[in-house]
């Protein structure tokens, strides 16, 4: 290859998804990549390939010979540039399912920019290879084209973020990448000080405590489109760093974050698939989700909705149910519509799903006319089938299906049947969508190994109103026992969070805020963290409340989420371009990798 090739007099006049019926006779320049090559019985065609489109473009000898020796070497991927006569298709040749279809380029010069050696895996749409390769040869992978083509939506959405939030006043400002470590809930990335030694940054988990000063100094509504990182563990939604829309506003409730967030969905609908969402979502208590659902993410595209039916079947022969019962333990199910048919395999199919969901067992009452079949039907009175028949409203042909724990596991081993069995009968309609706001999160969850509460949201979302005192309550009572327990009084506290779900994603959540120092340090009491600790991880922020701060609230939208709802993804991986894998490691940079000696010693550190 010549290291004086030279694009110079060769730059493109076109792209390769331009030329129409309308250029026929037209000069024409192209750059690209060469997409195939075949070779007809003396006469070369290539698919010409950039993220525009693809061009046909025709080597004959009895055209111009030179040229068409030159064509003969072109392989796959290599970089060229062809001037040439746009000219019609012959008759019948026509490909519709290309734009540039109708017309093709007759070379009449052609130059190799670059060869290629022959790619590892083919440069198409469907494809077989492992993850692990397009991720090693990722430069390769974002030439697919359905690669681009999520990258272009992902485009067009910041885009249609930016104008929506714009049109409401908010500003778009930058928070720094490098500061102290706040919790969020994860894990922090550190990054150690060359100039402080022993000192660190932490890279931000989200802008949460930076959009708190910044309704303190008054920009009352904020926005970013920024990247957080965690260091938790990844699954098919989770990135060690990823992006978040942000946004804060001041002077609001929740009914002012609401509407703000729904039309920000409603835009992005609109931008994307052209459709029109009806708003205002629908709302749902947590507790609802998941006594309902067994999900604080519920789908609602499909029904199996959970029934506890603890008191219609307690005081039964069965000794399963009655022994857990005693126990305090729930029956809980769900009625799964038409499918008393099932045979004793597949019967023992769903035992095995409910069994990996964490059940230790199904019972199942097939739906007969005029009663329950069931191995246990039995033990049971004809009162409590009639009343379970009833509870499920179930009818002829149906299948009760139903499983005994503990209330604080049941829900979710139903919750993730739930969903299981749903995919294994298809009944998830995907043409539906399904938007709601879960509202009324608790403000703690128990942390059993560190036996104390944490944050459900964050510490700095606010309680509700009238749930205020329970912390008083729950602190005095921390006082008595000098210890924290599960049944402490602030177990119970609402907060004032809400997240926002979209057929069972988790694709926003936020809260309203605390803005009282007082009550942010009550809430920092009853997490554990004491008035010293507080002033060390959080001083600044408490200082600044002393400064007049305004009420306020705000909400971050899981942005590779929302790319990955909107593409029909199936992983957040592909859609964002360089991504990381499920070990955090970037395969075609190899990060992370080890550093010298020296880039130790100047940051004062040593791996042991
Ligand atoms: P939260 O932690 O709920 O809230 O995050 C907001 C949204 O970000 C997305 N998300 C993720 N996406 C990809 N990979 C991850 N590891 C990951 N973690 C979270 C989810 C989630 O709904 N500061 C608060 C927001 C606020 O209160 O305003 C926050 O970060 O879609």
């Amino acid at each position: 290859m010549s290291e004086t090739v030279s694009l110079r007099g060769k730059k493109r006049t076109h792209t390769c998804g331009e030329l129409r019926a309308k250029n026929i006779n037209d000069v024409v320049t192209l750059n690209g990549w060469v997409d195939g090559r075949r070779d007809l019985g003396g006469v070369i065609f290539i698919d010409l390939r950039d993220r525009y489109g693809k061009t046909q473009v025709v080597f004959a000898p009895q055209h111009n010979e030179s040229v068409y020796q030159i064509a003969k070497q072109l392989r796959s991927e290599d970089v060229i540039a062809v001037v040439g006569k746009v000219e019609h298709r012959p008759e019948g040749t026509d490909n519709k399912s290309l734009l540039t279809g109708e017309i093709e380029v007759l070379g009449d010069d052609l130059v190799i920019l670059n060869e290629s050696e022959t790619p590892p895996f083919p440069i198409e749409d469907v494809i077989d290879t492992s993850e692990d390769l397009r991720l090693k040869y990722r430069y390769l992978d974002l030439r697919r084209h359905q690669m681009q083509s999520n990258l272009l939506v992902r485009h067009r959405m910041a885009q249609a973020v930016r104008r929506y939030l714009d049109s409401l006043n908010f500003l778009e400002i930058e928070t720094p990448f490098l500061m102290k470590s706040t919790p969020e809930g994860a894990r922090d990335y550190l990054v150690p000080s060359r100039i402080h030694h022993g000192k660190f940054y932490a890279l931000p988990q989200s802008p949460q405590t930076y959009k708190q000063i910044l309704m303190v100094s008054g920009y009352d509504r904020y926005f970013q489109i920024v990247k957080c990182f965690r260091d938790e563990d990844l699954r098919a939604d989770r990135q060690p760093e990823f992006t978040q829309i942000d946004i804060e506003m001041s002077f609001v409730l929740e009914e002012d974050i609401y509407p703000m967030a729904e039309g920000l969905v409603k835009a992005l609908f609109k931008e994307v698939k052209g459709v029109d969402i009806e708003t205002p979502l629908p709302r749902m208590s947590y507790q609802e989700a998941i006594t309902r659902y067994g999900s604080d993410k519920p789908d609602l595209r499909f029904g199996l909705e959970i029934e506890n039916v603890t008191e219609v079947l307690s005081g039964s022969q069965f000794k399963v149910f009655e022994t857990g019962i005693q126990a305090g333990n729930l029956v809980c199910g769900i009625n799964l519509k038409g499918q008393a048919g099932l045979s004793r395999k597949q019967v023992d199919e769903l035992t095995d799903l409910a069994k990996s969901c964490g059940a230790a067992g199904l019972v199942y009452f097939k739906v007969t006319e005029n009663s329950l079949d069931s191995a246990t039907a039995k033990f049971f009175s004809p009162e409590q089938l009639k009343n379970l028949r009833a509870r499920f409203a179930a009818q002829t042909g149906d299948l009760i299906l139903l499983v005994t724990q503990p209330a604080q596991q049941i829900y979710g081993t139903l919750g993730q049947f739930r969903i299981e069995v749903a995919r294994k009968f298809g009944l998830v309609d995907q043409n539906k969508n399904s938007l709601l706001w879960v509202t009324e999160f608790p403000l703690f969850e128990w942390a059993e190994d560190e036996h104390r509460f944490a944050a459900m949201h964050h510490p700095f979302t606010s309680p509700k109103e009238d749930d205020v005192a329970i912390l008083d309550e729950g602190l005095a009572e921390h006082k008595k026992r000098k210890r924290w327990t599960s049944e402490n009084p602030v177990g119970r506290t609402r907060a004032r969070a809400y997240d926002l779900v979209w057929n069972g994603n988790e694709i926003a959540g936020g809260s309203i805020r605390i803005f009282q120092p007082g009550l942010q340090q009550k809430m920092f009491n009853c997490l554990g963290i004491s008035e010293d600790e507080a002033q060390k991880k959080f001083g600044f922020l408490l200082e600044a409340f002393k400064y007049g701060a305004p009420p306020h609230g705000g909400i971050a939208f899981g942005f590779d989420r929302l790319v990955m709802l909107f593409t029909g993804s199936k992983s957040i991986r592909d859609v964002i371009a360089f991504p990381k894998t499920a070990s955090a490691m970037s395969l075609m940079d190899e990060a992370p990798s080890e550093v010298s000696r020296e880039q130790l010693m100047e940051l004062h550190l040593k791996v042991i």
